[in-house]
């Protein structure tokens, strides 16, 4: 096995598709503090894109000029063609969003407070609020008070909110905030469907085993700065090491430390030989061990995980 690059690959959304969400030199200043600095984003028709940033890296801050909540201090923000400003009502009917956690009334029930949000839009019918209701799993629960809601259940209602207008953009920070892992699973094959159907979503959030399952894209921050806009793949590429679960592990590594490509391996807490190859592929790691009398039981490639890589690029960036 080869380790494979991506990096030269763009998103098959990229070839085909529309930019959706556009930002140029976008920088929002709070006294001396530059939230988020000069940061240019493209997101395309179809796209997940996972939002990533230690605390304070200024993901809420550009989700919030995004939707025209704050004003930028300097650059542009443009959301399906549209200047996006300050209480701007260009965009807004085609943007659903759920910023942090959601404005709620807790004394109404769950679908009231829907009905409360689709009265403010327009074309929100009976109809629309059990679809949306079905479509988060709150169904059942909606004639409960919000009061009695979980956190999670809250966190969907928020969802369903910003689902009531079925918009073309759909905005959510955290919105895996609170969810039990059901939840979690729940949440991705819901953002899958409506990514499927052509929507766009902008996603911020920290669970980053969920980002690189569900996320077609992943933009992250740093100090408000953007570090790195790729697909997940090209983030998690291979360390050039292999994981060898093989019968008399000690053994098998006295040996490869005897090859100059083999000095550095070691075995992990489970007792798996870590190595590399002696040509960087599976095959000859795989015959090396053969033939010194060592037969694997498997190979695996290591990859680096997503919460690697962050923890890489973003090293001391939380403030
Ligand atoms: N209204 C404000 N006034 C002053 N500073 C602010 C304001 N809002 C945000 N900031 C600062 O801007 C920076 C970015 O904050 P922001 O909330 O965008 O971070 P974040 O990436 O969403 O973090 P988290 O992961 O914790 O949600 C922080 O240093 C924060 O203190
Ligand atoms: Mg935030």
């Amino acid at each position: 096995m080869q380790p494979t690059t991506l990096a030269a690959l763009p998103s098959p959304s990229a070839i085909s598709g529309t930019v959706v969400v556009q930002t140029r030199n976008l920088t929002k200043q709070y006294g001396k503090r530059l939230a988020v600095n000069n940061l240019n984003l493209d997101v395309y028709q179809g796209d997940i894109l996972g939002f990533l940033g230690p605390n304070g890296a200024g993901k809420t801050t550009t989700i919030r000029m995004l939707l025209g909540l704050i004003a930028p201090t300097s650059g542009t923000v443009q959301v399906l063609g549209h200047d996006v400003t300050p209480n701007g009502r260009t965009m807004l009917p085609r943007v659903g969003a759920l910023v942090e956690t959601p404005a709620l009334y807790l004394y109404m029930n769950g679908a009231d407070n829907l009905r409360a949000v689709g009265h403010a839009l327009r074309g929100v019918d009976e109809a629309r609020i059990q679809t949306v209701l079905g479509m988060v799993g709150l169904a059942a629960r909606q004639k409960d008070r919000v009061r009695t809601y979980s956190l999670g259940m809250k966190q969907r209602l928020g969802v369903a909110m910003a689902l009531l207008n079925d918009p073309a953009v759909l905005v959510l920070d955290e919105p895996a905030n609170g969810l039990d892992p059901a939840g979690i699973v729940e949440m991705r094959e819901l953002l899958r469907a409506l990514a499927k159907e052509g929507k766009t979503i902008f996603i911020s959030s920290h669970v980053l085993g969920e980002v690189q399952q569900l996320c077609t894209r992943v933009a992250i921050l740093n100090l408000g700065q953007l570090v790195t806009e790729a697909r997940p793949e090209e983030l998690t590429q291979g360390t050039g090491q292999y994981i060898v679960f093989v019968e008399n592990a000690p053994g098998a590594l006295a040996l490869i430390q005897g090859q100059p490509w083999g000095r550095a391996a070691q075995l992990d807490a489970n007792g798996a030989l870590l190595t590399a190859s002696p040509d960087g592929r599976g095959r000859s790691l795989n015959k090396f061990l053969v033939d010194g009398g060592f037969i694997p039981d498997s190979i695996i490639y290591q990859s680096e995980s997503l919460e690697q890589a962050f923890l890489r690029l973003t090293q001391g960036g939380a403030q």
